[in-house]
């Protein structure tokens, strides 16, 4: 049987994070990966877990080996989107880390040659964001960020989007060409 789900990883970056939930509650079919900190900022952006369970299934980063990665390997999902990225999640992804929930979806997608998209939030060395409350704030994202994000534009399997509309049209492109 075809795999049938998206898989959608949320991390600790406030940098669109409300645009991207708003985009992937509007799709079906998709489970909802979040890093500790992811759950952490989505609450700080006023957004409830609880309310988020109530719209889909909801996996929360609370043991070691990351067991919901397994569902990797019996073909369950066609596609893996992280939006957004933290620097963090992105540098541990480019040198072969997996020791979060959501570095092993990366990493086991990429062993089980599932396409991912990736949405970094260090996309150029000044952008504007926005901070809790609503408030806009510069960022300057370090060499090394960018580095970073330069790296995981060459893995395989890997789409890298430098916008919420550019994340917008990779899913919807993503999922028109599967069905
Ligand atoms: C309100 C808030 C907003 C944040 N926004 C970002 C961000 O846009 N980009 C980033 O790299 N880290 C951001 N952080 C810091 C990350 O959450 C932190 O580095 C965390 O350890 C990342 O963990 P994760 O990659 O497992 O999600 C933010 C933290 C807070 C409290």
């Amino acid at each position: 049987m075809p795999a049938s789900r998206l898989a959608w990883a949320i991390t600790g970056s406030g940098h669109y994070i409300t645009e991207c939930l708003d985009f992937l509650l509007t799709l079906d079919n998709v489970d909802l990966f979040l890093s500790q900190a992811g759950e952490e900022v989505l609450k700080m952006y006023g957004i409830s877990l609880t309310d988020l369970k109530d719209k889909l299934p909801v996996y929360r980063d609370k043991a070691a080996s990351a067991p919901p990665v397994g569902l990797f390997y019996t073909g369950h999902y066609h596609t893996l989107v992280m939006a957004p990225t933290t620097s963090n999640t992105i540098a541990k992804c480019v040198v072969g880390i997996a020791d979060s929930l959501i570095t092993n979806l990366y990493a086991q997608a990429g062993k089980c040659r599932v396409a991912s998209i990736v949405y970094p939030c260090d996309i150029a060395p000044e952008m504007e964001t926005t901070a809790p409350g609503h408030k806009k704030v510069m960022v300057y994202p370090r060499p090394i960020d960018l580095e970073a994000t330069a790296r995981i534009r060459e893995f395989p399997y890997t789409q890298v989007v430098d916008s919420v509309d550019a994340l917008q049209t990779a899913v919807l492109t993503r999922l028109a060409s599967l069905s």
